[in-house]
């Protein structure tokens, strides 16, 4: 399986998203959004009219930490379509621990023409999305509690990346959390496929030798 690197732009300054993309982009297959809603996450961001601004070639993931995302879907969707012009290649990512109607809101993500993902907090059992893995284009598991960029890997997540893996081997697996040349190793060889980069890639000053420590990190060991 190729190793997928998706570019979190969370550390970046805000005020200038596109230059900051514009940066990045080359080297990596996908650009990470992180949606905060300051309610299911301490911290917010921004929503639609801000995504829709953004430019990139690449295809956006859209990592969604808010409450009733079922409300936003077609906002988000529609700001995918002009931000990238092609939405069928976006993710949006929807955290279980928001979706009691856990179906219904793939379907709906399904319905709008973009890649359906799924993310567990840390603590968040895997058989809580078991019923579901067959519909989904990818599951995300976090390997920080969501809502800050910086923060440290939690090791404790490896047995959920294997377990996962060993129940699903075609499936994408994406880590998103303290990712670095280091912890990159673990997860990869743990099972993941995609990793997501935030201050390790943002914060360093050669970006194409920051990722290509991370693609040297090389085989996916399972
Ligand atoms: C955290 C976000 C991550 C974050 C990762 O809630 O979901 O995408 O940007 O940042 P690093 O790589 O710095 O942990
Ligand atoms: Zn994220």
């Amino acid at each position: 399986m190729k190793i997928i690197i998706s570019a979190s732009i969370l550390s970046a300054d805000f005020g200038r998203l596109n230059e900051e993309i514009t940066a990045i982009e080359p080297y990596v297959d996908s650009i990470h959004v992180d949606i905060m809603d300051g309610h299911f996450v301490p911290n917010m961001t921004f929503g639609p009219p801000v995504l829709e601004k953004l430019k990139c070639g690449r295809p956006f993931d859209l990592h969604l930490m808010i409450e009733h995302p079922e409300n936003y879907l077609a906002d988000f969707a529609r700001a995918l379509s002009k931000a990238h012009g092609k939405r069928s290649d976006c993710y949006i990512t929807v955290h279980q621990e928001t979706c009691p109607h856990l179906h219904r809101v793939i379907q709906q993500i399904k319905k709008l023409g973009c890649k359906a993902a799924v993310a567990l907090n840390p603590a968040t059992p895997l058989y809580t999305i078991e019923p579901m893995l067959s519909e989904l284009d990818m599951v995300l598991l976090m390997t920080v509690n969501p809502g800050f960029g910086g923060q440290d890997f939690i090791q404790g997540v490896l047995p959920k990346i294997q377990a996962l893996r060993k129940k699903a081997p075609k499936l994408n697996i994406q880590v998103d959390g303290g990712i670095n040349d280091k912890t990159a190793k673990m997860a990869l060889k743990a099972g993941a496929n995609i990793l997501v980069v935030g201050s390790y890639l943002l914060k360093s000053r050669d970006k194409k030798k920051a990722i290509e420590s991370l693609q040297s990190v090389g085989i996916i060991g399972y």
